[in-house]
């Protein structure tokens, strides 16, 4: 808020002589201020929270913030991770963004939160009312379960709807914006705003939208496709450099990059000649784009996954019973899941057969081709212009057929070395190295978890940051599946790595998994923590993850002389420092 100059209390002139002046003054800058007449209506307080892991709910969160307070609310942006510096039961509005991780599960930002929420002891929030948008993805059996969790809470709790809640999928945006112009057609309502809600629309972001984005991907040069496994592994892990130079983009180390792939030609052909449809005929897609099937089967549309909504389509469109008595059961989610559990359309059609009296009809059920996410494993400062990724080719067998991963395969098989790849950036606020570069580092990360603590010991390298780093890494074979062996031992004899902790999962008997190495350093890892060291994990979600996670709990509690809720407190205080960050998927 702007303050005017005035003549204080303590100048010689008399108190009438002093408010004559002060009002002159004001009176010379208001005719000389060319700025908006400052509103004296009081600003509707409106905060906005989310719960978000790989950044989609925090930036909309932020958007939406930024609109409303550029339209004249009062519209601070929380993490739920920051929860307790807002009080719900004075607020009277509340914007929650939320997505959903593992299964059905709070994003680790929002754990606490939720927690919190949950308990009996919760205070009643009947002052409160909130609208929640959920991030999702329809792949997922519980879709957008942790912002349905959130609606149904608040409610019982005793707060009110102001907006019903809007579940999104994984291209949000649109929806995301629709039910965010709900929101503020509402709030301008009841803030007596006269312009109409879309008049309102601020310009909010556009200005600064950079030129590459998940909706424009940069087409970048593939420099490099080397594979990292020895030729007896049964593993494909593949190292890709991409050149960057001319795009404008840059990146940190722990960040993310999308890609856009291509299906399989082959996988396409036998599904058009299992649908009897012409590949070589031409459709017209909903943003009007004109393209022969195939090319739109290929670059266009998601032909592997089946997801609930679709079997349920599939179910009416065939009058399948057996689709039908499959999905009776809403409560029974167990059935789906194994019967989905490797099927993919081509299956579909194969055991339950459509007749569609024309392709787009076929479109009209598939879901758009969307990109996928990788660990960025290069540092910026050791590969300017590059960005280097590390995938796993995605091959399998599945009810009698061969199976392959769409963008693992497109790069690995598809694109050759200097062909072209749409990629974009995405930052992971919550995946850093720490500020101070005295800071010891654990590193968590087995199998393609590898991935960006290669680029966190590039930097670390290149920065000459004297802190300690601590790598435990694990795939099957140490002969053939030590990813980045030589640069791992060439950064251990510079002393960039202090120490370097292997599991070979198959080279004996018993499996030796990372977590068994950490309890073995336990004594080590605990006194590393105590000095201030930030934990990493990268990898798999479903098991690895939540095994890391009990080996810390465990090891936080024999070696720290805590009881289980003090250790679990001792890691839930180190996820609030950002001590403990997590890149699992
Ligand atoms: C933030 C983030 C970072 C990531 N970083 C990396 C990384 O650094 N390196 C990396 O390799 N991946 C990474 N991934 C995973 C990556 O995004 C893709 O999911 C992965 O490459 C598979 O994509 P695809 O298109 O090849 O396979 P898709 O066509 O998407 O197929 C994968 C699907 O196939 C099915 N499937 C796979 N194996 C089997 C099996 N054995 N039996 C039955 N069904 C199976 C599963 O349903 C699986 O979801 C990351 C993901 C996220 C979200
Ligand atoms: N969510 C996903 O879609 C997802 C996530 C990660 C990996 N994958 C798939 O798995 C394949 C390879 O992936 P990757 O290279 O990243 O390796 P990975 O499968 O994660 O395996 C890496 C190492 O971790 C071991 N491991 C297995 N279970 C573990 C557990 N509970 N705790 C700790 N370690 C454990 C493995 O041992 P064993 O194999 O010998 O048991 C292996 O030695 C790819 O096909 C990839 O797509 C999928
Ligand atoms: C490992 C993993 C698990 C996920 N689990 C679910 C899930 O159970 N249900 C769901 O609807 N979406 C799930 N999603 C999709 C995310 O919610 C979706 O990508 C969302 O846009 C992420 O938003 P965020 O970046 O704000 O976290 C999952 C995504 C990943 C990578």
């Amino acid at each position: 808020m702007k303050t005017l100059p005035s003549i204080p209390t303590s100048s010689p002139f008399t108190e009438a002589q002093r408010l004559w002046l002060n009002g002159y003054i004001a009176g010379l800058i208001s005719e000389a201020d060319d700025s908006p007449p400052v509103s004296s209506k009081p600003k509707l307080r409106v905060p906005v929270m989310y719960a978000s892991q790989s950044g989609n709910s925090e930036a909309l969160a932020e958007s939406f913030a930024g609109q409303l307070s550029e339209a004249g609310f009062d519209a601070p942006c929380f993490s739920t991770e920051d929860y307790s510096e807002i009080d719900l039961t004075s607020e009277k509005r509340l914007i929650l963004v939320s997505s959903t991780w593992g299964e059905g599960d709070p994003p680790d930002n929002a754990i606490d939160f939720w927690n919190a929420l949950q308990s009996d002891e919760h205070p009643r929030l009947e002052n409160l009312s909130y609208g929640v948008l959920a991030l999702g993805d329809t792949n997922y059996l519980e879709f957008c379960a942790q912002g349905k969790a959130f609606d149904k809470r608040l409610e019982e709790l005793g707060a009110k709807r102001f907006i019903d809640r809007a579940d999104c999928d994984t291209d949000f945006e649109e929806a995301a914006e629709a039910w965010f112009e709900s929101v503020r057609g509402i709030l301008a309502k009841e803030q007596g705003d006269d312009a109409p809600a879309s008049a309102a629309k601020s310009s909010h972001a556009a200005p600064n939208e950079p030129k590459w984005s998940k909706k424009n991907p940069f087409p970048a040069r593939l420099l490099m496709n080397r594979r990292l496994n020895g030729e007896n592994s049964a593993r494909d892990t593949r190292h890709f450099e991409i050149e960057l130079t001319g795009s404008g983009l840059s990146y940190e180390v722990g960040d993310v990059l999308g890609l856009y792939g291509h299906n399989h030609p082959q996988a396409v052909d036998e599904l058009t000649a299992l649908l009897a449809f012409d590949g070589d005929s031409i459709v017209t897609l909903t943003d009007g784009e004109s393209m022969s099937l195939r090319t739109a089967l290929i670059e266009r549309f998601d032909i592997r996954t089946v997801n609930r909504p679709l079997l349920e389509a599939w179910a009416r469109i065939t009058e399948s019973e057996s689709l039908q008595q499959l999905l009776a059961d809403e409560n029974d989610a167990s059935a789906v899941e194994d019967y989905l559990w490797g099927r993919e359309i081509i299956d579909l059609v194969a055991e339950h057969r459509p007749r569609f009296a024309d392709p787009s009809d076929f479109l009209a059920l598939l879901r758009k081709l969307g990109p996928r996410l990788y660990s960025i494993s290069s540092s910026p400062k050791a590969h300017p212009g590059e960005v280097h990724l590390t995938i796993a080719r995605v091959g399998y067998e599945a009810h009698g057929r061969r199976r392959f991963g769409v963008c693992s395969t497109y790069l690995s098989d598809r694109v050759y070395p200097e062909g072209e790849v749409k990629v974009f950036l995405q930052e992971a606020k919550h995946f850093k190295l720490p500020g101070s570069l005295d800071t010891p580092v654990i590193m968590v990360g087995p199998g393609t978890g590898i991935a960006p603590f290669r680029a966190f010991l590039e930097e670390r390298k290149a920065t000459e940051a004297p802190g300690l780093n601590w790598l435990f890494f694990g795939n099957p074979h140490e002969a053939d599946d030590f990813l980045y062996r030589e640069q791992l031992e060439e950064l251990q004899s510079e002393g960039v790595l202090t120490r370097l902790d292997t599991a070979w999962s198959r080279d004996q008997e018993e499996k030796i998994y990372v977590q068994q190495r950490m309890i073995e350093a336990g004594a080590e890892l605990w006194k590393w923590l105590e000095e201030g060291a930030h934990f990493y994990v990268c990898g798999d979600a479903k098991r690895m993850a939540k095994d890391v996670d009990d080996a810390l709990h465990s090891i936080v509690a024999q070696h720290g002389g805590k009881t289980e809720t003090e250790a679990a407190s001792y890691l839930s205080t180190m996820k609030k420092e950002k001590r403990y960050q997590r890149d699992v998927y």
